[in-house]
């Protein structure tokens, strides 16, 4: 096992479509998913896409317990989705803030569908087929989307709600109320 280099925005890595798994259970594919259980896990992330450690696939990890990057975020299983489709269950959207390993130090105000389906397969090729809503949807949504090489800020609506952490919510600034929508 190996805590992996994360790829930062402006990596055009981050910019490709990855390519899909086409075998499951192999040696290769198992450690990819410990590389990335530890990757996350030494960054605190509640997240991992295999993109962001330069690798061209479309495996995402996520899952948070008690997680100190997002200490208000409700529990999501720990869950390996290869292959991943999203369908959204309505068409109700959220604005909520998110970060990203690959975009580091920073926040910004994201719409996300509040209620998603997703489908793929584990790294044993059984089908894992779930439903998601608020933090949880959101992780789902942000991680496929790093398969598609959109990283977070080309999904925000306005600029003001986008910054470094430390500034958007030092006391007294522009974005520390509840961003638009909410
Ligand atoms: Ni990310």
């Amino acid at each position: 096992m190996a805590v992996r280099k994360i790829l930062r925005i402006g990596d055009p890595f981050l910019l490709q479509r990855a390519n899909e798994v086409e075998e499951f259970d192999t040696p290769e594919l198992h450690q990819l998913i410990e590389d990335m259980l530890e990757t996350m896990a030494a960054c605190d992330g509640a997240g991992l896409a295999a993109p962001q450690i330069g690798v061209d696939q479309r495996v995402v990890i996520f899952g948070v317990k008690q997680n100190p990057r997002y200490p208000e975020a409700e529990q999501v299983p720990l869950t390996v989705l290869i292959n991943p489709v999203i369908e959204p269950r309505s068409d109700e959207m959220q604005m909520a803030w998110e970060g990203c390993l690959s975009v580091p130090g920073m926040r910004g105000a994201v719409p996300r569908y509040t209620n998603i389906r997703y489908v793929g397969v584990n790294q044993y090729g059984e089908v894992i087929d779930q439903t998601g809503s608020g933090f949880h949807a959101r992780v789902v949504q942000h991680e496929c989307d790093h398969l598609d090489g959109i990283l977070y800020p080309s999904r925000i609506e306005d600029m003001r709600y986008f910054g470094f952490t430390y500034e958007l919510f030092a006391e007294g600034s522009l974005a520390n109320p509840q961003p638009l929508g909410e």
